[in-house]
């Protein structure tokens, strides 16, 4: 492992005005949006899609990497080229999603990340395939003792031995503990105490493995209370209360938080991460980024809903939000 270049790709990734597309949804995921817009979820559609999102005019301009599912990395797009050939053109790094998905754990309302036994040779193939980033979700319900200890040291011990491999192979493991911050009627105070303890033992246990803080970026939720909780904080509130916990648990040395939107309309997610760098940039020691999935794509994927005729305004209505995202964060 060649520390100085984990630490320069992450850097890279979350240099000002850029972050980072989540475009890694599983077949499972993808083939629930594509039925929100009424479109079938085959391997070409899905491919339509992401060759959509890629050649966006500009698109290199507000992302810096983006994360993608095996089937995209390995098949041609439609127009026949490989997804890694036009993202090395633009500049823009390639990741790929190494998690298998979840599997029941503990009360089996809780669950553990699949897939760390196989993660060695899959990076010796996604390395040639020109991937230098990778991503590892674990999830955490809110609920009636949930998080559970359990839950939260075995998932992070899973994030840790997924860090360690992926530094190990060469590549830049963004960590993504997920609380489901917004299932729920639980308020924001909540959801600030189950994220910090999340997060304290991720890092606790980074450590224990010695992961290289500076050659890992974080992906974490924002601190919000749940969507049937009477009272919603305004956008300063959910700044504030977001930054606390990560000051309280982040280390100085990693270079980048990148939020996931976990299901914040694109106008939350963009409102909530500029609140947050307006309120508290100059003294944060990490950057302030986005890794969003659906706040980048969900107002694109809708025009689009399949028609060919549609895509020139689909990628325009993409690059503006692209663009939102990117001076929401600065
Ligand atoms: P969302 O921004 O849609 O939450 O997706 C981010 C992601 O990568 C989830 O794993």
């Amino acid at each position: 492992m060649d520390k100085k270049n984990l630490f320069e790709i992450a850097k890279k990734m979350v240099a000002p005005k850029k972050g980072i597309l989540a475009a890694d949804e599983s077949l499972k995921t993808m083939t629930k949006r594509l039925e929100t817009i009424g479109v079938e979820s085959t391997l070409e559609n899905r491919s339509i899609w992401r060759q959509i999102m890629v050649e966006a005019e500009g698109v290199e301009n507000y992302i810096s990497g983006i994360i993608l599912y095996d089937e995209t990395l390995r098949n041609p797009l439609p127009n026949g080229k490989m997804i890694a050939d036009i993202l090395k053109e633009k500049g823009v790094f390639i990741g790929i999603k190494t998690d298998e998905g979840t599997y029941k754990f503990n009360n089996h309302e809780e669950t553990f990340t699949l897939g760390l036994d196989k993660l060695e040779k899959r990076y010796e193939e996604y390395k040639q395939m020109g991937a230098v980033f990778a991503k590892w979700r674990a999830v955490y319900k809110i609920g009636e003792d949930m998080p559970s200890k359990a839950s939260r040291v075995a998932n992070a011990i899973g994030l840790a031995q997924y860090a360690l491999i992926t530094q190990k192979a060469g590549l830049v493991p963004i960590v993504e503990p997920e609380v489901l911050v917004l299932e729920g009627d639980h308020d924001i105070e909540k959801s600030e105490e189950e994220t910090e303890e999340v997060l304290e033992d991720v890092f606790k246990w980074l450590e224990r493995f010695n992961i290289d803080f500076s050659g890992m970026l974080l992906k974490p939720n924002m601190v919000l209370a749940g969507k049937e909780c009477l009272n919603q904080p305004k956008a300063e509130e959910i700044a504030e209360r977001t930054v606390k916990v990560l000051k309280k648990t982040v280390p100085k040395e990693v270079p980048g938080i990148v939020f996931l939107s976990g299901g914040l309309s694109p106008d939350e997610a963009t409102e909530y991460l500029k609140k947050m760098n307006e309120m508290y940039k100059s003294d944060l020691p990490w950057q302030l980024s986005y890794s969003y999935g659906r706040a980048l794509q969900q107002e694109a994927l809708k025009v689009w809903s399949g028609k060919s005729e549609n895509i020139a305004q689909a990628q325009k209505v993409f690059i503006e939000r692209c663009k939102k995202v990117s001076e929401a964060r600065g």
